[in-house]
C-alpha cells in the first residue's frame, strides 16, 4: 500500500464541547489506485485529509489516536521538517476553490514555477519553461502567452487546471483532491474531473477523490469508501456497490443520484439531518435515520462486518440490505 490510514481519530476542542469528527478511520490507495469518499456535508472527509497531509488546524484540532503509513512510514511520528518534506515531494493536495488557494499578486507562471526553483534549486528560466509545459499537459491554451497572467484573468475551469499543474509538478505519488470540481459548471466539472484521471493514469499515482458527486464516481474510481459521522460505514470495490450497496446509508446516498431516465420523478432523499458530533448517537450512528433500525441498533455499535474479501460494512444487517 502506498497510503494506509489506521484507526484515525480526530477531535476539535470548541467552547461549546469536544466535536468528534473522526472516529476510527481505516483507509488505504495503492499506486495508480483512485479511492473516492463519500458521505455528507460534515462527515469527516477534509479533516481525515487533512489529517494525512499534515494540514490540520491544531488547535483546535487534536489527533487522539491513529496511523499514517505512507511509503512505510507513520507520518504522524515524524519530524515537522521531515513531514515538510513528504508533504512537498511525496503528496499534493488540490482544493475545491482554486482562487483562495492560489497567490493573487503573483503571475501563474510564477507560482509554478517557485514549486522547481524552491524544491529542486532551477534557474528562474528553466522554471519558467517547466511551468509552460506543465500548462500544456494540463491543457491550458496559448500557455506561453497565459504564463504571465494572474490567478484572476483565468475561468474557474482553467484555474482548477492550474491548481491541478500545481500539485503535478513534483510528480508525487500520491494525490488528495478536495471536491476538485464542485464549484464548476457541470459541463466544465467533467472535463476536469477526465484530466484529473488522465493524469492519474499516466503518472500512475494514488488518488483520493473527495466528493458529493456520485456520478462521476463510477467512471472514474476503483473503490469507494462511505463515511458517516467520522467513521466508514462501507468499503467497497465500485462495482460492487453500484450493484447492491450493503448499508443502508450508502444506498440512500445512491438513490438520491438524479436519473436521466427518471425525469419527473421526486428524488428520493435520506430523511433526517447528520448528527451532531458532539453527541453522536449511541449504536450505530446512523440508527436515527435509517429504515432498516431495529433495537439493538440503538445500543451495539456495528463494527465493520466482512462483506467479502474486498469489502466491508458496519451494518449488523447488511445482508438483508443486500437482498433488499
Ligand atoms: N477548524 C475546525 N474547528 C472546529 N471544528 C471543525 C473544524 N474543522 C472541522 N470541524 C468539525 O469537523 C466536522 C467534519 O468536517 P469536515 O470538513 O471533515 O467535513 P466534510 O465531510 O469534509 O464535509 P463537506 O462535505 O461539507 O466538505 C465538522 O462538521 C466540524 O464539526
Ligand atoms: S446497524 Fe441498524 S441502524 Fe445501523 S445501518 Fe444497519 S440497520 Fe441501520
Ligand atoms: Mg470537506
Amino acid at each position: 500500500m502506498l497510503l494506509e490510514v489506521r484507526d484515525l481519530h480526530v477531535e476539535f476542542h470548541t467552547r461549546d464541547g469536544v466535536a468528534k469528527a473522526v472516529n476510527g478511520v481505516s483507509y488505504g490507495v495503492d499506486a495508480g489506485e483512485t479511492l473516492a469518499v463519500l458521505g455528507e456535508s460534515g462527515s469527516g472527509k477534509s479533516v481525515t485529509a487533512q489529517a494525512v497531509m499534515g494540514i490540520l488546524d491544531i488547535p483546535p484540532g487534536r489527533i487522539t489516536g491513529g496511523e499514517v503509513v505512507f511509503q512505510g512510514r507513520d507520518l504522524l511520528r515524524l519530524k515537522e521538517d521531515e513531514r515538510r518534506r513528504v508533504r512537498g515531494a511525496g503528496m499534493a493536495m488540490i482544493f475545491q476553490d482554486a482562487l483562495s488557494s492560489l497567490n493573487p499578486v503573483l503571475s501563474v507562471g510564477d507560482q509554478l514555477g517557485e514549486m522547481f526553483t524552491v524544491h529542486r534549486g532551477m534557474s528562474r528560466k528553466d522554471a519558467r519553461a517547466k511551468a509552460v509545459e506543465l500548462m500544456d499537459r494540463v491543457r491550458i491554451p496559448a500557455a506561453r502567452e497565459r504564463v504571465k497572467q494572474y490567478p484572476h484573468q483565468f475561468s474557474g475551469g482553467m484555474r482548477q487546471r492550474i491548481m491541478i499543474a500545481m500539485a503535478l509538478a513534483l510528480e508525487p505519488a500520491l494525490i488528495i483532491a478536495d471536491e476538485p470540481t464542485t464549484a464548476l459548471d457541470v459541463t466544465v466539472q467533467a472535463q476536469v474531473m477526465e484530466l484529473l484521471a488522465e493524469l492519474q493514469r499516466e503518472y500512475r499515482m494514488g488518488l483520493i477523490l473527495i466528493t458529493h458527486d456520485l456520478g462521476v464516481v463510477a467512471d472514474v474510481a476503483d473503490r469507494i469508501a462511505v463515511m458517516y459521522a467520522g467513521r466508514i460505514v462501507e468499503s467497497a470495490p465500485v462495482h460492487d456497490i453500484y450493484k447492491a450497496p450493503a448499508h443502508p446509508y450508502t444506498r440512500g446516498l445512491l438513490e438520491s443520484i438524479p436519473r436521466l431516465d427518471q425525469k419527473g420523478q421526486e428524488l428520493y432523499a435520506i430523511k433526517g439531518l447528520p448528527p451532531n458530533l458532539m453527541s453522536i448517537p449511541p449504536g450505530c450512528a446512523f440508527h436515527p435515520r435509517c429504515p432498516l433500525a431495529r433495537d439493538v441498533c440503538r445500543t451495539d455499535e456495528p463494527p465493520l462486518y466482512e462483506v467479502s474479501p474486498t469489502r466491508g460494512s458496519a451494518c449488523h444487517f447488511w445482508r438483508e440490505c443486500m437482498d433488499d
